[in-house]
């Protein structure tokens, strides 16, 4: 049993765009720890590509990217959740230039320099503003460089939190949020962190399914606690596929990005025919929904297992200048994009769906808020459109820093928390249940979960993950607690909310194409599901 014990103002679990943000919005008045599953620079956010959505060319505006959302939404987005969001969109990149960060830079007709904006899916105008291909690296170590510089915040990584303490948890009133439980890796041991507020910025949930693009840390550990401490979720049927993830067999989640498509890539046949004008108007840059979809179709139509991406045509000097990771990448693999088309195919991207918040980032546990791609504010509806997701993790992480802000640190009364007892449970002699578990898992997701959906397959996941539940719940109860058991128990968790998020939905709307109701319904709802622990 272990007795250590940690004593901060605010509690951040992850430090991706949203975890950092925040961090650094608070820490000049708040003693923040902020706790990530490996390195802090880990997580979606250091691998994103495109760049972040925002309105700042004169000839481009505000009303205009909120209705591009709105479209790529279907009807769900909820309307003053996306104004809220774009609104901010030009001062958090203006904050992000003052932090240091090298957007890429153009010179324009009167010769000045002024930013570079690219183009994606779902967008009526130039409004990604990028990095070349890497703009997440260089946003995560931006904001890690400036989070080193603060006293008051302390980084541990390599601590996976287990789960939130609450007060009625611990035999007290009210379900206010008042620490975590997390296991560090170093040691093996479970620690205390007891603090008066706690912040889940922990990441979205793509590794429930077998192709992913997202790293490993990606496994909905967030919203799985969340809601086993009582708090709502929404919308998890709207797992969205990105269509362009690079086919080869050494090279595990690596995306290409959309803003290929958007400086003039075209998706082409094995028989090098172009397709998507079969599917939408606005061919390779319809919302990636309708791309992922179109492309899911033709492959199972022709029965291959990749179509290509070709940006072959454009100059050898523009595909090397904007996208010259991706073409580092490709020639390792023996692929010269400049001269050849890219094989790809759709993989799972982007968690849609999560704890319901409010424009606060605060979820219904007081105390206990939710940012970034874990929480569910509205703004995505049924598919997020392109780039609009590290904007989010930087609005929302500043308005919650705010909330926070002005709700001063609870005193912290000595409280008897108990630590954790592992007394009872030993060291499993049969690790292969996880490692089992964790593939069968993501293998009946991915079929039975995916682009295409019945509800004949959803029922037949429904019911594999219902054993896999009482499984794992069994050897958690016996055997000591390891980070793989605790993802594979998140990921159960919260592939049965998306099941059943999906089972719930009768009609198709942007990411949830189902064949039983292949039709759009009159009124967009919200999918909410209520924790058994709500109130
Ligand atoms: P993340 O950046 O994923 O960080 C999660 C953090 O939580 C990590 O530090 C992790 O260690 C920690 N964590 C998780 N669970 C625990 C736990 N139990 N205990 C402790 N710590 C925990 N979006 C865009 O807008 N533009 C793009 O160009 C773009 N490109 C993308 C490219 C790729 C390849 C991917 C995967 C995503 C891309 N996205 C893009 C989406 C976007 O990057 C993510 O939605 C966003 O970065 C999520 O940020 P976050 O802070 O919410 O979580
Ligand atoms: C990409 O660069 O294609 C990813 C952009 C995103 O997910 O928003």
């Amino acid at each position: 049993m272990s007795e250590v014990r940690h004593e901060f103002d605010v509690l951040v679990i992850g430090s991706g765009a949203a975890g950092m943000t925040l961090a650094l919005k608070l820490g000049r008045h708040h003693r923040i720890a902020m706790l990530c599953k490996d390195d802090p620079t880990e997580g979606s956010t250091y691998y994103a590509q495109g760049g972040v959505a925002a309105v700042l060319d004169e000839y481009d505006s505000v009303s205009s990217h909120i209705e591009d959302t709105l479209n790529a939404g279907v009807g769900l987005c909820h309307e003053d959740v996306v104004e809220f969001t774009v609104k901010r969109s030009a001062e958090t990149i203006n904050w992000l230039v003052e932090l240091g960060v090298n957007f890429d830079t153009r010179t324009a007709g009167d010769g000045s320099t002024e930013f570079h904006l690219t183009m994606e899916g779902g967008h009526s105008h130039r409004r990604v503003i990028h990095a070349a291909d890497a703009t997440g690296k260089e946003i995560a170590e931006t904001l890690s460089d400036h989070l080193s510089e603060l006293d008051n915040v302390t980084v541990f990584p390599k601590y996976v939190a287990v789960d939130l303490i609450t007060r009625d948890k611990v035999g007290l009133k009210g379900k206010d949020c008042i620490g975590a439980y997390a296991l560090n890796l170093e040691t093996g041991e479970v620690e205390l962190f007891r603090t008066s507020h706690v912040v889940l910025a922990t990441g979205g949930a793509s590794k429930v399914y077998l192709y992913t693009s997202n790293p490993d840390t990606a496994s909905g550990d967030g919203i799985a606690m969340a809601w086993r401490a009582g708090c709502r979720v929404a919308n998890l049927e709207f797992n969205q596929f990105h269509p362009t993830c690079l086919y080869h067999p050494e090279a595990k989640s690596f995306l290409i990005t959309e803003a290929l498509r958007g400086e003039g890539a075209q998706l082409v046949l094995p028989n090098g025919r172009r397709f998507m004008q079969d599917f939408d108007e606005r061919a390779e840059l319809a919302p990636r929904d309708i791309v992922a979809r179109a492309i899911d179709h033709e492959m199972k139509r022709l029965g291959c297992d990749f179509v290509y991406l070709d940006i072959s045509h454009k100059d050898e000097s523009l595909i090397t200048s904007h996208f010259p990771n991706i073409h580092s990448k490709c020639l390792e693999l023996g692929i010269d994009m400049t001269k050849e088309p890219i094989p790809i195919v759709p993989a799972a991207h982007y968690t849609c769906g999560g704890i319901v918040t409010d424009k606060n980032g605060t979820t219904d546990l007081p105390h206990l808020y939710a940012i970034g791609e874990s929480s569910f504010t509205g703004l995505h509806g049924a598919n997020r459109m392109a780039s609009n997701s590290l904007l989010e993790c930087m609005v929302f992480a500043q308005a919650a820093a705010e909330h926070i802000d002005a709700h001063p640190n609870e005193p912290r009364e000595p409280l008897s928390i108990p630590s954790w007892d592992d007394t009872q449970v030993t060291n499993s002699d049969e690790e292969v249940i996880i490692s089992h578990n964790w593939d069968e898992l993501r293998r009946f997701m991915w079929d039975y979960v995916g682009i295409v959906r019945t509800d004949k397959r959803l029922q037949r996941a429904r019911r594999r993950v219902q054993l896999l539940n009482q499984e794992v719940s069994e050897y958690y109860s016996n055997y000591r607690i390891s980070s793989d058991l605790l993802e594979l128990r998140n990921l159960i968790v919260v592939a049965d909310l998306m099941i059943q998020c999906a089972l719930r939905r009768k009609e198709s709307r942007g990411l949830h194409y189902t064949l039983d109701y292949p039709d759009l319904s009159e009124k967009p709802v919200d999918t909410v599901l209520t924790p058994p622990s709500f109130g």
